[in-house]
This record gives structure tokens, sequence and C-alpha cells, in this order.
């Protein structure tokens, strides 16, 4: 049996979390300050606390600090509207999640079914790890780029707690794939997983098409209509082009975010929900709040864990990966391989691709039906791709976008110099005309 520890001060709200607790199938104790909290969980190791933040004797933040006592409990925080943005802070230092007082049943309930088994998420983390390892994906993601593992550690993070997710990355990028890998990788995997383009939907009908609507609220409307929200229930909403929702909506959306209940067009009763949503703009957020396109406090409120994903041309690594899969993905339905030489695959990797991923899936498809062998030459490529000037293999160049941070560039011309080089560094510094002391600091900088 799973054994909780509730830690509240307030008797009774604490003994009727208890008894909750105990219907879901825990053996439930309870502590009423930090002291007597830290005495408990080193007499019996609980698989959850449901964790007050405002203690007579401290903060309960402060328990996450405490590793040796934390051990793989699963720590629930219970807090008051005042303190939610403490609540978003302690999720960064490895809450599961929180709940907002005062606690219902409900929200107690659902949140039990998702943090009580952990360890099966946990291992499927390790698997993907292994996978990426292995076969250069992670879950749907297809990529082994130092910046694509970097999205992959933020996905196995934020994957396990309920919190709202904002993702941000040029058209193309794979966002609505890293939203379908968060929801695959949750406890809400089995429920459904919802994606609407807020963009596609003309303005007088999204909120009725989002929230629902009443039977007779407007002309038209013949009969009750249940909104995305009511169909994601216990699963995951993922909103594109959320810039593109009216300003109207967009305070509706973010009293969502923070009460967990809505109202269906036409009606004033709130309906509960229980929805974890995942939101995305392919534009520069800094820009879309300064035009007003986006609400601040809506963006405050989303961006509690935000997913920014690097364009392709800044992970042509990953490239000869992407067209590899996404051949083999084309020969497996059309019933035929083919590959790409490796004259068009070095053309592929130049490219800048301004349509990112979407862009090279589409250009592969393009090819694969005109060329006639198993095999793609270059010219199969589009006039753009093939327009791209090769880096010359001799001298080496470097391809810097106006506006890259100097410090980066440095990074680069280092790195691409020493590789040039065959990693001598003495001809390196020489070259870049710094001291041999200078090259190893920054070397040491970048950790290598
Ligand atoms: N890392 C990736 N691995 C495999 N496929 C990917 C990856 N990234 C994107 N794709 C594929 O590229 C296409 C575009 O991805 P997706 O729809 O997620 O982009 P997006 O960022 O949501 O674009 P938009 O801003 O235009 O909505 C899809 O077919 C998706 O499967
Ligand atoms: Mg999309």
């Amino acid at each position: 049996m799973s054994h909780a520890l509730i830690v509240e001060d307030d008797a009774d709200s604490a003994q009727m979390m208890a008894a909750l607790v105990g219907a879901q199938g825990f053996s439930a104790a309870t502590a009423c300050s930090l002291r007597d909290a830290r005495r408990q969980m080193a007499m019996q190791q609980p698989d959850l606390v449901l964790l007050d933040l405002r203690l007579p004797d401290g903060n309960g933040m402060s328990l996450l600090d405490e590793q040796s006592l934390i051990g793989n409990s699963e720590v629930v925080l219970m807090t008051g509207h005042a303190s939610l943005e403490t609540s978003i802070q302690a999720l960064r230092y490895g809450a599961a999640d929180y709940l907002i007082k005062p606690v219902s049943a409900k929200q107690l309930q659902s949140i039990l079914s998702r943090v009580t088994r952990p360890s099966v998420l946990r291992a499927e983390v390790d698997t993907l790890n292994e996978d990426l390892q292995r076969s250069g994906r992670f879950g749907h993601l297809v990529g082994k780029s130092e910046p694509m593992k970097g999205i992959y550690e933020q996905i196995a993070r934020v994957a396990g707690t309920s919190v709202t997710v904002f993702v941000a990355g040029e058209s193309g990028t794979g966002k609505e794939v890293v939203a379908r890998t968060v929801h695959d990788l949750s406890r809400r995997r089995a429920r459904p997983f919802l994606a609407v383009n807020c963009g596609a939907i003309s303005p007088n009908l999204i909120e009725s098409e989002i929230f629902g609507h009443e039977r007779g609220s407007f002309t038209g409307a013949e009969r009750q209509h249940h909104g995305f929200f009511e169909r994601a229930h216990g699963g995951t909403l993922f909103l594109d082009e959320v810039t593109e929702m009216p300003p109207a909506l967009q305070v509706k959306l973010l009293r969502v975010l923070e009460t967990g209940t809505f109202m269906r067009v036409g009606s004033t009763t709130p309906q509960e929900t229980d929805v974890r949503v995942i939101a995305a703009t392919n534009r520069d957020p800094a820009q879309a709040l300064s035009s007003g396109a986006l609400r601040e406090d809506l963006y405050y409120r989303l961006n509690v864990f935000p997913i920014e994903l690097p364009p392709l041309r800044e992970r042509r690594e990953d490239v000869p990966l992407l067209v590899s899969h996404f051949l083999q993905e084309i020969g497996q339905r059309e019933g035929g391989f083919k590959r790409a030489t490796p004259a068009a695959l070095e053309r592929l990797t130049q490219y800048r691709w301004p349509g990112n991923v979407r862009e090279l899936r589409n250009v592969l498809q393009r090819a694969y039906v005109m060329s006639a062998g198993a095999e793609i030459t270059d010219q199969w490529l589009p006039r753009d791709v093939l327009a791209q000037p090769l880096r010359s293999a001799d001298a080496g160049s470097l391809e810097v976008a106006v506006g890259t941070p100097l410090a980066s560039i440095e990074r680069q011309v280092i790195l691409a110099t020493l590789e040039h080089y065959g990693h001598q560094k003495e001809r390196t510094a020489a070259a870049l005309g710094v001291s041999l002391k200078t090259l190893y600091n920054r070397l040491k900088e970048y950790g290598l």
C-alpha cells in the first residue's frame, strides 16, 4: 500500500484530506508542522507528501531542499492563490505538482491518480534516453544535436507534472510533435490529446469551439455543444497559434488556467475542468507582447514552463538523421526505399530551411516521387536548395546570422578553426591571433 503524509497545520483540513487520501487506497498520516513532518518522514518514507506552504515553524518549501529526507517521495504542494507563483517556482525545484486551496475531492482524486505511478514514467524516460543513444530519436522527435537534447531534457522534466507548457519556435520546427511527446509521457496519455489551431477558427466561433455552448445561446445554436475543454477532459489541449486568439478570449483562457473552471457560452454555471494546456506560437513572444497580440497576464501564466525549439539551420547535424527518417517513412508508405546520394545530402545539410522540418519533409516527398531510380540525386532537389552556396571544403567558412551574440560567434570560430587544423592548438591559436593560454581558457569554458 502506498503511504501519504499530509503536512498541514489546520487540523480539520488535515483530517479531511487524510480521509480522502485513505479512500484512494493510501495509508495516511498527518503532520502539523515542519518539525513533525521531518520526524514522521524519518520514521516512514512516504510515497506522497501533500505539503502546505505556510506552516507555523517555517515555509514548506524548505523541505524540498532536504534531499535525504525527501528521497523518492513525490511532493504535491497545497497553496492559496496568493502563493501560486511560489508553487510554480517549486516545480522547478522538484515538486511533482500543486493543488490550489480549498482542495476539492475531485482535484485531489485526479492528482492522486496521476502522481501514484511516477516510477513507470521514469522508467519510460530512461528507455527513451537509451533509444536516443542508439537511434537518435526521442519519442516522436528525431534528432540528437545538443539543442535537441536540451529539449528532450525539458520534456522529460515537465511531462510528469500538470504544468502549462508554452512552446515557441518558427513554423515547422515541430511544436506539435513536442506537445504530443509531452502528452504521451504524462499520466494523461490514456486520455485525449486535442490540437486546436486558434488561427484557423473564425473569431465568431472560437469561443464556443473552445468552451462549448448551451442550446439557444446564439442564433444557430440548436443544441448544446461540448467544447474542446470538455472533450479533452483528463487529457491535454494543444492551443496552437495562441496569439491569434481574440483578446477577450485570452482573458477567459487565463481564468481557466487560474481557477480550473470555465463556462459554456450562454451558461452561468462554472464547469470544473482537468486539462493540461500546452500553448504554442510561431511568433516571437516578446514581439507578440509588445504588439498587443498576446496579453501579458496570459503570457505570464502560460510561460510557467517555456520550451523554445531551435530552427533547423541551427542544428544542421540533425539533417542526415531526419532525411533517413523521412525516406524510411515515405518508403514504407509507397512500398520501395530510396536513399539520398552524399552530394544531395550535402546540399540538404547546407540549405537554410526557412520552413524547417516540415519543408525538409516536403522536399523529400517531392524528390522521392520525381526521381526514377533508387537514388535521390541533387538534380531532384528544388532550385532554392541548389542555389545555396556550399561551404568550400578547403578553407572552411562559417555562416553567421545578423544578430548572433558575439560570444557565440567566438565559440563557433574557435571550434571550426580547431577542427580545420586537426586539433593542433598551437596552429589554431596562431591563426586566431591569440595566445595558447587564451585558447586553453576558452576551451575550458566550453567544457572541452
Ligand atoms: N524533430 C522532428 N522529428 C521528426 N519529425 C518532425 C520533427 N519536427 C517536426 N517534424 C515533422 O515536421 C512537420 C511539422 O511539425 P509540426 O507540425 O510539429 O510543426 P509546428 O512547429 O507545429 O509548425 P507550425 O508553426 O507551422 O504549426 C510534421 O510533419 C512533423 O511530424
Ligand atoms: Mg503547429
